[in-house]
């Protein structure tokens, strides 16, 4: 058998997006090569900000200075726009790499997200518009939704779930996992949202991490008119984990499903009776809020933990000042409450700010590709905050479903998750804003909690493909490995220079880890302080704009999610059939990256035919579907007697990348151990 077979799916246009995307290596002298350029600019009209909520542009300029002298004053002032059962007495505590913001608060998130509405007009207000898949509608006005949440909380309470204990939710975008969420926080219960796309396996091990104590799902979910099985995943995951005492149970599909008696309480028999108000726990403003789990280039998820005073402080600030949120506004953000910009920016942020939410359940192309437009022209939808793999998807679906709907009600769009590349974003601006609303192209991650990089909507120029600069409060800026700073459009690595009030706390469990991945690379060198390591690589070009050039680790970016190289390989490791495999991303025109995955076989299974590798191949990608969830399953499957590997027996996946790309190899191959290897891989690939 040749070295290398392949049984692909690669896209024919994957080349095409190889010329927008940044070229990302590693040079000796520690910055990074960037050959994009892109000279477009939006301008905003002349007339500015039309709401007094944001700032002017000489208005944004002082707030920016001033925060860069003294941030703790600046955000001493945006945590007061909070309501507080009593103040701090500090606003930064800072030892090396351990934070604290305002100690000596206390607060509560829901309160703040809630009841301090109702006390104004918006306690009629509708705080979430919610569409179901199959058309269904609910509206819960501030009033309603305080009712609901303290009926769950109650809930809660009755089932033994006490502050501190971890509450893991697996469900679907309906209401209820909002309420949920809420409901921990309002008793101080700390939720770990687990993205419903994920398997069983992955639920399990993100319980045990966190040693969840109670588990909240739905009987299933509507995806594409079918359903998807959560309470059966859930079976499955919480089999045999004596911590997890009560799972409880939404009734949204009406599916036959199995209930355990004495573990598993239907969610309507449960709340039925309890009582509609359930007083707020005052927490202290360090209470652990939640733990979202991200991918990390090591095989384990890395449990995110944020808090309650400074997570809601920014979340607050940045949902306000980015999407300058109006009380006539409806805001839709399309993320999945799984992720942490449904916790930022579906339920946190606008929630404090006393928005209106649109929520929707299902997937963006059922029952055609145009519901996302009929749902903006039927709800007048004025704010839409999605990603760059859905705005590729709409485009490659065509320019007519968003024309045959009057979309004439929006006024802001948003964009995150990854770069956007500057045709989509044209496109967006051109076919879906009708050329009229500025594009907010926000970048953060899970780690920094709220957005850090965005553009002032109205106030901000802009240039498709960057999200501008820094948000007043923030110091980030693009350093080489060395932690000089790269001058104009030099490429280095993406730093945040002084600590946020959102920024993670710790991984969940392994604090040694936190230090490592995040504060090990620029640590505090004589008059320096310690930088936050964001792990993207970048180019501050000569307007101060900051332009993301992708991930510098071995994580990659898939529809807008992060996946570690290294947790797919335990996956395919895991079949009794593979003995070693490399996964890498190629560019890919709608996911923005495609799965690689470079395989070699055990023993016996060398030998085999290319219509029994095909069959293997289909094999694999069901087992890592079935291991991690379908968005970790690799595009193509590529078979190999070998890896290139280094003399220390490192995989080189920098080799692999290029050669997945289907370019040629660029970089330097001196610590390659055999060279063999590197020409039969390809010769495969031509
Ligand atoms: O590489 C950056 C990319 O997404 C990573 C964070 O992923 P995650 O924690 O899953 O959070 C996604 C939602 C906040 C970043 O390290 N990223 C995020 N936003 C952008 C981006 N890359 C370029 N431009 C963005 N606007």
């Amino acid at each position: 058998m040749s070295a290398t077979r392949r049984a692909s799916r690669r896209s024919a246009a994957a080349a095409s997006s190889e010329k927008t995307a940044e070229k990302t290596s590693a040079s000796a002298a520690g910055s990074i090569d960037s050959v994009m350029q892109e000279t477009r600019w939006i301008k905003p009209e002349k007339d500015g900000p039309k709401h007094g909520s944001i700032p002017t542009a000489a208005k944004l300029k002082s707030m920016r200075s001033k925060a860069l002298k003294n941030p703790e004053a600046f955000w001493e002032e945006r945590a007061s726009e909070l309501e507080w059962f009593s103040p701090w007495t500090k606003v930064l505590d800072w030892k090396y790499p351990r934070a604290k913001w305002f100690t000596g608060g206390k607060l509560n998130v829901a309160h703040n997200c809630i009841d301090r509405h109702l006390t104004t007009w918006r306690r009629n207000k509708a705080a979430i518009v919610w569409e179901g898949e199959p058309g269904d509608v609910r509206t819960l006005t501030y009033q309603q939704l305080h009712r609901e949440v303290c009926r769950c909380a109650n809930g809660l309470k009755k089932l033994g779930v006490k502050r501190g204990d971890v509450v893991a939710i697996y469900m679907g975008m309906i209401p209820e996992a909002a309420i949920a969420m809420l409901a921990c926080a309002r008793i101080g219960a700390t939720h770990n949202v687990v993205f419903g796309g994920f398997s069983a396996d992955a639920l399990r091990e993100r319980i045990i991490d966190s040693n969840a104590v109670c588990v909240i799902t739905q009987d299933a979910a509507w995806r594409r008119g079918s359903h998807v099985m959560l309470k059966e995943a859930v079976d499955a995951a919480v089999k045999g984990l004596k911590h997890v005492a009560n799972v409880l149970v939404v009734r949204r599909v009406g599916v036959d499903i199995t209930m355990k008696k004495g573990r598993d309480h239907w969610w309507d028999e449960t709340l039925d009776g309890m009582n509609d108000s359930c007083a707020a726990a005052k927490l202290p403003a360090e209470h652990p809020l939640f733990i979202l789990y991200t991918s990390g280039s090591t095989g384990k998820p890395k449990g995110i933990l944020h808090t309650t005073g400074g997570y809601l402080t920014q979340a607050t600030y940045t949902s306000n000042i980015v999407f300058d949120l109006q009380e006539d506004d409806l805001y839709f953000c399309t993320a999945d409450v799984g992720w942490i910009t449904g916790h930022s920016y579906i339920v946190y942020g606008p929630l404090s700010n006393g928005a209106s939410i649109f929520m929707y359940e299902g997937a963006p192309n059922h029952p055609g590709p145009d519901r996302f437009w009929s749902m903006i022209a039927r709800h007048r939808i004025s704010i839409f905050y999605t990603a760059p793999t859905a705005i590729r998807a709409f485009m490659k679906w065509g320019d007519q479903h968003p024309a045959g709907h009057d979309l004439s009600s929006l006024r802001i769009l948003g964009t995150v998750g990854e770069p956007i590349n500057p045709e989509a974003w044209m496109w967006y601006y051109k076919h879906i804003g009708g050329e009229r609303c500025p594009i907010v192209d926000t970048w953060w991650q899970t780690e920094t909690g709220s957005i850090m990089i965005s553009p002032v909507p109205n106030v901000t120029p802009m240039k498709p493909g960057t999200a501008t600069t820094p948000l007043p409060g923030i110091d980030a800026d693009v350093v080489r490995r060395d932690g000089t700073r790269c001058k104009a459009d030099e490429g280095g690595y993406l730093v945040v220079k002084h600590p946020w009030p959102s920024m993670l706390r710790n991984v969940f469990g392994d604090f040694q880890r936190y230090k490592k991945t995040y504060w090990s690379e620029y640590p505090p060198a004589g008059d320096r302080p310690a930088y936050y390591f964001t792990g993207d690589g970048a180019r501050r070009d000569a307007d101060g704009y900051i332009w993301i050039m992708g991930r510098v680790d071995d994580v990659v970016n898939v529809s807008g999610h992060r996946l570690g190289t290294a947790e797919i390989e335990s996956a395919l490791v895991s079949h009794a059939r593979v003995a070693e495999a490399a996964v890498v991303a190629r560019p890919d025109e709608i996911k923005g990256n495609a799965l690689v995955a470079y395989v070699t076989l055990r023993g016996a299974s060398a030998k085999m035919s290319g219509r029994a590798l095909e069959k293997l191949a289909a094999e694999l990608r069901a087992h890592v579907a079935a291991e991690i969830g379908h968005i970790a399953k690799p595009d193509d499957i590529r078979f190999s007697e070998a890896l290139p590997k280094t003399r220390s027996g490192k995989i080189m996946r920098r080799l692999l990348r290029e050669l997945a790309a289907g370019g040629s190899i660029s970089g330097d191959t001196s610590t390659l151990e055999d060279f063999s290897v590197l020409e039969s891989l390809r010769e495969d690939e031509d």
